[in-house]
């Protein structure tokens, strides 16, 4: 009797232990969820009649944040693709600190985009207004976005990117040397981060190319810091993202410090051109130091990141394709001592080149989507989307699901030749977005990419060590890898081309 019921006592404290230990924290964790649920889904508008969007919220507080980023940075082409195929097009979640809902597809990316001001305003996450700043273009509204906007745009104006082009191609020349030069292989998306940033550097904001030289290995590094933790939770303690972000903006704002004061006292010089810093200092009333810094520091990062994320694709998709080489040089050659390659704005000016850039921002888009918070509850294909939630409108996925596309998962530069997949359904391709938010920076990025591509095909052949790689996204797109590729040899232009190629290079034209 006494055995017995010692062991009863036994297995009556395994339960209780087993119970606290185990069962009771995961009671407690499920109904911290629930409650997590039922918390932001009474974050409904109750006078309107339509349900939310379907999807999941997450975590309490964290949402869906860690979530995402764990599996986007992993396998993200295939965890948006579960997504969708579970809750469809328009699906809510928890990300960055706020009740989100993710859209995709033209007509309702449409009705997004085209909204802004009224039912909807860019609004990036917390982290990125604190890290860019308030003054930053992407962060401003209304009358000011729109003038802000007018003086930048001024810097893209056809004589402004003539300008650009030697430059452009100056600064490319030099890292393709230094790539020929290697004897080991090349590391292309750190390489092409450094290219981006010093052209972004001379451009942009009108430094001289020694001083973007000099500048360039210590801020790249710390760009690298403020971008891979512009995106994260709003809170700023030791270590945390928001802090490490604020830490390395702060180092950059006094890097470039002394250029902009440079800048501010040369501000009345004639020169034959104005980068789009000084016609931003210039626009309306004299500006304060900091939103100078901010204004710099986001074209920086506006300008070089999403371009070295699209060059690396377009370096990794031609390694994959040899007939789109060859096709390149062949429009090349044939464009060869024709006075329109001299002006860069002429229509069919390398339409194939183009065409390579076009499929290559389809299938990789750098800016995977936009952000925005809702201003009035509305309706969106039945679903109710209410006034204070954050919506996300995804371009990598709108250009996953454009159904007017054949073979859509094959790189075929082709289908952009007679008639852009945008003709038909025109946010279907965005890689730049749309409406009163499209990229400022949009044709010098398609200019840059051209002359970049023309330098690389026409000196370069080259093997990806490791073959294809898997993309990742930290905020833009690109390789797990870091695209180790083999620079073959340099090419003769007259043994590639024939003679007729020698004497009209670039360089004459340009
Ligand atoms: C291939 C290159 C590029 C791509 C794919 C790209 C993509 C985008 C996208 C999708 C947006 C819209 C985001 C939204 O809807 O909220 C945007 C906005 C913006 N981009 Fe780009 N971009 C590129 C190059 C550049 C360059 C070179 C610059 C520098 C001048 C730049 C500066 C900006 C700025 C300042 C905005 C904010 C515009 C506004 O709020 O009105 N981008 N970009």
């Amino acid at each position: 009797g006494i055995f017995q019921s010692k062991m009863f006592m036994g297995f009556g404290a395994l339960f209780i232990t087993c119970f606290c230990t185990l069962v009771l924290p995961l009671l407690l964790i499920v109904a911290a969820m629930k409650l997590w649920e039922m918390y932001v889904v009474s974050g409904r508008d109750p006078t309107c009649q339509s349900p939310l969007p379907p999807g999941t919220m997450g975590l309490p507080f964290l949402g869906e944040t860690v979530h995402l980023f764990y599996t986007i940075y992993f396998q993200r082409r295939t965890f948006l693709k579960m997504k969708r195929q579970k809750y469809g097009y328009i699906y809510k979640t928890h990300l960055f600190g706020s009740p989100t809902v993710r859209i995709m597809g033209s007509e309702h990316v449409k009705q997004i985009l085209m909204s802004e001001h009224k039912l909807v305003a860019a609004q990036w996450p917390a982290s990125v207004r604190l890290i860019l700043g308030s003054h930053a273009l992407s962060n401003a509204h209304g009358a000011l976005h729109k003038r802000k906007k007018k003086a930048i745009i001024k810097a893209f104006s056809r004589e402004a990117m003539e300008q650009y082009i030697p430059v452009i191609r100056e600064e490319v020349r030099c890292s393709v040397d230094n790539w020929l030069q290697s004897d080991s292989c090349v590391l292309m998306y750190p390489e092409m981060k450094r290219l981006m940033f010093r052209i972004a550097m001379r451009i942009l904001l009108g430094f001289e190319p020694e001083q973007s030289k000099t500048d360039e290995l210590e801020l790249v590094e710390v760009f690298e810091e403020m971008i891979k933790n512009l995106f994260s939770l709003p809170i700023d303690v030791p270590f945390s993202g928001l802090y490490r972000g604020l830490r390395a903006r702060n180092i950059i704002h006094s890097k470039i410090e002394q250029n902009i004061k440079k800048k501010l006292s040369n501000i009345d010089n004639n020169n034959n051109y104005k980068d789009a810093l000084q016609l931003l200092i210039e626009d309306g009333e004299r500006k304060e130091q900091r939103e100078i810094k901010e204004s710099a520091t986001e074209l920086l990062f506006g300008g070089h990141e999403t371009t070295a994320s699209t060059a690396t694709s377009l370096v990794m998709f031609l390694g994959l394709h040899a007939n789109v080489v060859r096709k390149m040089r062949h429009e090349l050659q044939e464009k060869v001592g024709c006075l329109c390659l001299r002006i860069w704005g002429c229509t069919w000016w390398l339409k194939y080149t183009g065409c390579v850039i076009k499929e290559t921002l389809r299938i990789n888009p750098p800016v995977p989507g936009g952000f925005r918070v809702v201003l009035k509850t509305f309706e969106l294909n039945g679903y109710q989307i209410p006034r204070g939630w954050k919506i996300i409108y995804s371009i990598c996925d709108t250009h996953d699901v454009l159904d007017t596309l054949i073979n859509k998962e094959e790189f075929q530069p082709e289908r952009f030749m007679d008639k852009s997949p945008d003709d038909s359904s025109r946010f279907g391709y965005i890689p730049f977005g749309g409406g009163a938010r499209t990229c400022v920076g949009k044709e010098f990025a398609k200019v840059l990419l051209k002359v970049f591509l023309v330098e690389v095909v026409t000196r370069c052949d080259w093997t990806l060590l490791n073959g294809p790689p898997t993309m990742k996204t930290g905020p833009t797109v690109y390789p797990v890898d870091n695209l180790q590729h083999m620079g073959d040899r340099m090419l003769d232009p007259q043994d590639q081309w024939g003679e007729g190629w020698h004497g009209t290079s670039w360089e004459a034209d340009a």
